[in-house]
């Protein structure tokens, strides 16, 4: 197994045979088309644009206002308005309760859950809130149906204040969206034309969420940016980004249809629901494409661990680690040791959890199954920048390499004209 380092993410290959040859022209002319079309659709290639000290400055003094005036700002939004920023959020949050920098972000217009909806209205009845909704487009169905129910509960709760209490995320000059808030005098946050959703979690779609939680969005930022200057490379030899994707893409040509993205922290689960977005909104077409799974260690090991060992031969792993987590606990010593675990007692939770993903690594080999492995110092902002920017570039690589658009989705609209259609005739 070829092992590489970059500064921030290490990728070890799997035992595949691959001729780095046959990829190393089609590589280098991906790259260079995508700079050519970076304009039209690929804006966040060479993110950040100049001045964007200012945009953040600005998103981090909304996101103290809000974080002074209200306990929980509620976030409308579906897809990539919503995911990247709840991914983030998780990863980066403590498992019960909120950083101390910050305070409660909700979500809501991701589904057509009408409980949903009364259960969230009655959980923050006695809290203060803001509102950011988000919508690109500003007419997808599910966000735009919640924002009506939060607009009206903001109206009669906060009478004129609703105004100051409501932001939007949405195009710059078109949609919607945009004419509400510039009729009814909203503060606006712009989503760049040529930014698509799935890409858009280091604008203000994923930003203002994100510094409302009490992560630090500089951090997030730098470590993206570290992510665009070194992956900004069209030799493969160098470039991390583009040696993940043609991975899959050999691995594909080999049978293997489904990938697995695979964790031992249950904070990521969030993380996987947003990479699940990207690589399946973005290569799933033309009836080609990897199907992206993920699954949860240690817990996933005790469900589905069976058919990943010893079931079809359709899988390949890649594992994602976090080598730091700050907070650990320690498995305690037991002076009767009935359960005779007093063995373990010389090692922290993490560190077990650590040698179960060295063991689920070894077993999942001897299985047969190809395992790819991106290991990152810190679960921390600045890494979850680096890895987010890491993954939209392997993406977009691994869609071209397929000979598929990455940056539209038309089988999304096929559900919708069938859901209106059926409205309709109601
Ligand atoms: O990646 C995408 O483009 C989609 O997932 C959109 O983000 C999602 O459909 C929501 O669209 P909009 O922001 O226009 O409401």
């Amino acid at each position: 197994m070829e092992s590489r380092l970059l500064q921030s993410v290490h990728l070890a290959e799997p035992l595949i045979e691959i001729d780095w040859s046959n990829y190393s022209t089609s590589v280098s002319t991906i790259h260079h088309h995508l700079k050519e079309i970076q304009d039209q659709c690929a804006g966040w290639i060479n993110f950040p644009p100049p001045n964007y000290e200012d945009v953040l400055t600005s998103i981090q003094q909304l996101a103290d206002e809000i974080k002074s005036n209200a306990e929980v700002l509620v976030v409308i939004g579906v897809g990539g308005s919503f995911l990247g920023a709840k991914a983030v959020q998780e990863a980066l949050s403590p498992y019960f309760g909120v950083l101390k920098n910050g305070i409660q972000v909700v979500y809501a217009g991701q589904n057509l859950s009408g409980a949903y909806i009364q259960h969230l209205l009655n959980s923050i009845k006695d809290k203060e809130i803001y509102l950011n909704i988000i919508s690109k487009s500003g007419t997808t169905m599910e966000p735009s149906l919640a924002f009506r129910v939060f607009r009206q509960y903001m109206e009669q709760r906060y009478g004129s204040e609703s105004k100051e209490r409501i932001i939007v995320t949405t195009d710059e000059k078109k949609g919607v969206l945009k004419n509400i808030a510039e009729y009814a005098g909203y503060r606006q946050f712009v989503i760049p034309y040529n930014i698509g959703g799935r890409y858009s979690v280091f604008t203000p779609v994923g930003l203002i969420p994100i510094a409302a939680a009490g992560i630090d969005i500089f951090q997030f930022i730098e470590g993206m940016k570290e992510a665009a200057v070194l992956l900004n490379e069209d030799n493969i030899e160098l470039n991390d980004a583009y040696r993940y994707a043609v991975i899959r893409n050999e691995l594909y040509n080999q049978g293997y249809q489904v990938e697995l993205l695979a964790s031992f922290e249950p904070s990521l689960a969030f993380f996987h629901e947003w990479w699940k977005q990207l690589f399946g909104e973005s290569e799933g077409k033309n009836k080609k494409g990897i199907f992206p799974s993920a699954v949860t260690y240690s817990t996933d090991l005790h469900s589905i661990g069976q058919y990943i060992q010893e079931g079809s031969p359709i899988l390949f792993e890649t594992f994602l680690h976090f080598k730091e987590i700050e907070d650990d606990y320690p498995i305690p010593f037991d002076i009767r040791n009935e359960d005779q675990l007093n063995d373990l007692s010389t090692y922290s939770f993490n560190e077990i959890n650590s040698i179960a993903k060295e063991g689920s690594i070894l077993a999942h080999i001897e299985g047969g199954i190809p395992v790819i492995q991106l290991e990152l110092k810190k679960l921390d902002a600045y890494h979850m920048g680096f890895l987010m920017y890491f993954f939209m570039k392997a993406c977009v690589m691994s869609s071209f390499l397929l000979d598929v658009n990455p940056f539209d989705q038309p089988g999304v609209d096929i559900y919708k004209n069938k859901m209106n259609g059926l409205l309709k005739k109601k």
